[in-house]
């Protein structure tokens, strides 16, 4: 259903993304690594549109997304949500009127302007907190929430779009582990639950290996492992992240591992 042929993205010199093909052909829920510069977030944001591949193709269900213009890319941006590390919400605006934003792709201009939101999709917005039980948050203003609760505000706004595919960008990147567990748990719930993609960037193999059905490794703009939990093994972990990384714990380890992303990578495991 998602097809993505030899996508390219160029800065100046700097090739982002090289050539990279993957083919999803059901809804899934998909890990992607690999060290900081690997050409992740610029991946997500060419699959949503928010930057322009300078070459290759993207298809969702046999349509062009690399070509669409206007209204038709704007349409795509709704179906396809995007989540951030850093929440991206309103901070000083309530919980329920930040995940009502999901629906101004739909909204006039005017109904924008005055705030005016259907009462069916202000129940909508309440149903969605309570799915990613934070319905009690919903008078209050986004900032006052835990980073893990602002989170899933977050998702609770993508959601209210009704997307096909969920992309997140290292969507736990800023939380503890605890808030980290809930906030992933929510993802593969809404993925296992409603049938839909979720495409997320993750920096710890742990997640990638406890949460999704496929995983695919990124170095240098392009795609050096693309495969099960299962068979990323070691030797693999290694290729993605580089030579100098040390993976001989995180190989035996189904603890929470922290990985360091500078020069050299390593693994923390915390027991
Ligand atoms: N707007 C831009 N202009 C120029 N170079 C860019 C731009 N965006 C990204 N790059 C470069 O493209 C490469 C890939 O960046 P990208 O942000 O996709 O990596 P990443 O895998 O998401 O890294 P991280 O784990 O640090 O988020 C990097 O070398 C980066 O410097
Ligand atoms: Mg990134």
């Amino acid at each position: 259903m998602l097809t993505i042929s030899r996508l390219t993205k160029q800065f100046g010199d700097k090739i982002a993304v090289d050539a990279a093909n993957i083919q999803i052909d059901a809804p899934a829920m998909i890990g992607i690594i690999g060290r900081s510069g690997a050409g992740k977030s610029t991946l997500l944001r060419m699959i949503n549109r928010l930057s322009d591949a300078s070459d290759g193709e993207i298809l969702f269900q046999g349509e062009d997304v690399t070509a669409m213009r206007g209204a038709a890319r704007r349409h795509w941006q709704s179906r396809c949500a995007m989540i951030f590390q850093q929440f991206n919400l309103v901070p000083r605006m309530d919980v329920v009127s930040n995940v009502l934003h999901g629906t101004l792709n739909r909204r006039s201009t005017l109904a924008t302007m005055f705030n005016l939101y259907p009462q069916s999709d202000i129940h909508k917005a309440i149903d969605i907190l309570d799915r990613l039980g934070i319905a009690e948050q919903a008078p209050k203003r986004a900032e006052a929430l835990s980073g893990g609760q602002q989170q899933r505000v977050a998702i609770a706004r993508a959601l209210m779009q009704d997307p096909a595919i969920i992309l997140a960008d290292e969507p736990i990147a800023s939380l503890d582990p605890m808030n980290a567990q809930v906030v992933m748990q929510s993802l593969r719930d809404i993925h296992e639950e409603d049938g839909r993609m979720v495409i997320a960037n993750l920096h710890t193999l742990d997640t990638a290996r406890r949460y999704c059905d496929r995983v695919i490794g990124m170095r240098d703009g392009r795609i050096v492992f693309d495969g099960t939990p299962a068979q990323l093994t070691t030797g693999v972990a290694r290729d993605i992240y580089g030579a100098g990384a040390d993976f001989s714990e995180a190989a035996t380890s189904t603890e929470i591992e922290t990985l360091d992303r500078t020069d050299a990578p390593k693994i923390e495991v915390v027991a």
